[in-house]
């Protein structure tokens, strides 16, 4: 039952040692690889996008205990990076653009702007092993990068993706799946089953990767010998 032992290779958390903070910059679109990465990025909406970095907040003791790292593990899963006041530690983390207004509004696609790999440049999520849909029990799906950007509100379908790239696995992603709390600074994560329903899912780190589940007791539960601590992704421009 334990997919999650798959992940314990070296996924423990890691300080870049690169130097060149970058601070954030402008949004410049790259040069499209392909078709379908033309798409995508010509189809979000940079010009309302604001740039910056995702900081995970314990829910359990409200401390910042790192960001999304610019890196996946072999799996294709996002990684994170530990906060550090030494500034080269910024060049390791995620650099992501979230439309703050829209996403007020409802679930809208995050881009990335510094991707390890350009062919996916939205920031979403992979069923896991118990498929593509959540609710009141232990399944749940996995950050990752996703090629295409999903419809806000639409079931999760065969996006490409990074886990499905890294594993050969083929699974249901989506990308439109992110709320805004202007009030807390919260990107929140609403996932939509196949089915049509929003499931309100909870994030959790754990073996240096990202998953999101609508129990958290239930999921605890099941993987009882996983160490994971919940979290809140918050959108920080520092
Ligand atoms: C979890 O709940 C969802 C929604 O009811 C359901 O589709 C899914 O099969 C459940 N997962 C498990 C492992 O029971
Ligand atoms: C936004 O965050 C504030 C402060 O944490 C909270 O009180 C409020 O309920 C949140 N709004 C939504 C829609 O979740
Ligand atoms: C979550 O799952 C646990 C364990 O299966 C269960 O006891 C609990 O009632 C569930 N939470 C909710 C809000 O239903």
């Amino acid at each position: 039952m334990i997919s999650f032992l798959r992940l314990t290779v070296a996924l423990a958390l890691t300080i870049a040692t690169t130097a060149a903070p970058s601070a954030i910059e402008p949004f410049v679109p790259h040069a499209p690889e392909n078709l379908n990465n033309a798409v995508a990025t010509a189809s979000l909406s940079t010009a309302a996008a604001s740039l910056g970095y995702l900081q995970c907040h314990s829910l359990a003791t409200g401390r910042i205990f790192g960001y999304v790292r610019n890196a996946y593990n072999s799996y294709g899963e996002y990684i994170g990076v530990n906060p550090s006041t030494i500034p080269s530690d910024v060049a390791a983390r995620l650099l992501v653009r979230v439309d703050l207004a829209a996403g007020g509004e409802g679930p809208v696609n995050v881009g990335v702007q510094n991707a390890p790999s350009r062919t996916y440049p939205f920031f979403g999520a992979v069923a896991g092993e118990n498929g593509p849909n959540l609710g009141n029990n232990h399944s749940y799906v996995f950050v990752v990068g996703t090629g295409d950007e999903s419809t806000p509100g639409s079931a999760p379908s065969l996006l490409s993706n990074s886990f499905t790239q890294a594993t050969g696995k083929r699974r249901k992603a989506a990308s439109a799946v992110w709320k805004f709390n202007a009030t807390s600074g919260e990107v929140k994560p609403t996932w939509i089953n196949e089915d049509g329903n929003a499931v309100d899912v909870t994030v959790g780190y754990l073996n240096g990767a990202f998953a999101m589940t609508g129990n958290t007791t239930a999921f605890e539960k099941y993987y009882d010998d996983e160490d994971v601590t919940w979290l809140k992704f918050v959108f920080s421009t520092n």
